[in-house]
């Protein structure tokens, strides 16, 4: 089946991608603990689409918040904001004008972003770097969706080196199914559109990405093969050799191997330390070659010392 990649989409400056509710409950299943007691914010979630405020208004109880805060983003106009709270008289609701446009960079939106403690949301993919970079400046922790090959980003990069971002646990491969507006072209063949009407997409190369632990980040990776230097030949570039499946990683090498970046789906940083992306091991930024051919985006690593 053909799908339309995140790539494309990215380039669309409308990215009004919708998630679905059932994505959201199969990540969320694993992070229950963090949520006691939190404010939480989802800050690109107009309430009348989004089904990450639907989720978390049908599970504030469940989840124990003490704060849910929703922003709409409008491109040209004063925007609004919705927000459940808990005090000891019971739960209460409220929606509130905003005098900006409900953009995440906004001085308001800025405001809620500082007073939550979870940032959950599946944001803009055009403007993914910024918006990342906005939930590190604040120290917030987070439970996001982009797309995979933010992995390669040199921003981005050195938080998932330096344990500062990881995967989450729901979604390692395939595609996912979202939501698009009305007017929204369908010209792709992974699209469609459901009984009541609403369209969809399949979007190929999407992952969760988060600072909350989580159970599946300390499991070790289970491999079996042996080293053989036949079927792990080094690159002519660099001093690493080269693994083309993540399952195919020797339990008994040394030093630097060459694997692909859903690697960092299987990622626990007890087993393996990372030491870089490709591409940064080579003066001229070339990714690694074996017989001059050149192979995919491959990440660095080794076993940790332990
Ligand atoms: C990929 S969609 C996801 C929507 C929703 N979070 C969900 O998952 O269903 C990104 C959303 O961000 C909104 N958006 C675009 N630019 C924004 C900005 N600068 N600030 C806040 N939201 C923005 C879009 O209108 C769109 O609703």
């Amino acid at each position: 089946m053909k799908n339309i990649s995140l790539t494309l989409a990215k380039k669309r400056k409308n990215d009004k991608f919708y998630t679905q509710l059932s994505d959201i409950e199969n990540e969320l299943i694993y992070y229950k603990k963090h949520f006691k007691g939190q404010t939480v914010f989802c800050n690109c979630d107009d309430p009348e689409y989004s089904n990450f405020w639907q989720y978390f208004k049908l599970n504030f109880d469940h989840l124990e918040l003490k704060r849910l805060v929703t922003t709409r983003f409008y491109e040209t106009k004063e925007s609004y904001m919705l927000e459940m709270w808990k005090d000891e008289k019971g739960v209460h609701s409220d929606k509130k004008v905003l005098n900006q446009n409900g953009d995440f960079r906004s001085e308001e939106c800025i405001e809620l972003l500082k007073q939550a403690d979870i940032v959950v949301t599946n944001p803009p993919f055009s403007l993914f770097r910024e918006y990342v970079a906005q939930l590190i400046e604040y120290e917030k922790k987070f439970l996001i969706i982009g797309s995979l090959n933010a992995i390669t980003y040199k921003e981005f990069f050195p938080l998932l080196k330096n344990n500062k971002i990881w995967m989450g646990v729901s979604i390692h491969s395939g595609d996912r199914k979202f939501y698009v507006p009305d007017d929204y072209p369908l010209n792709a063949s992974g699209c469609g559109t459901d009984d009541d009407g609403r369209k969809w997409i399949r979007v190929k190369g999407v992952r969760w990405y988060t600072n909350l632990d989580h159970d599946k980040r300390h499991e070790n990776l289970l491999l079996y093969k042996k080293y053989n230097p036949e079927e792990f030949p080094k690159y002519d570039n660099y001093d690493a050799i080269n693994v083309d499946k993540v399952s195919d990683i020797p339990v008994d090498y040394d030093g630097v191997m060459g694997v692909p970046i859903t690697f960092l789906d299987k990622h626990n940083p007890k087993q393996f330390e990372i030491i870089g992306l490709d591409k940064q091991f080579t003066s001229d930024g070339a990714r690694g070659k074996l017989n001059g051919k050149s192979k995919y985006a491959r990440i660095l690593i080794k076993y940790t010392s332990q």
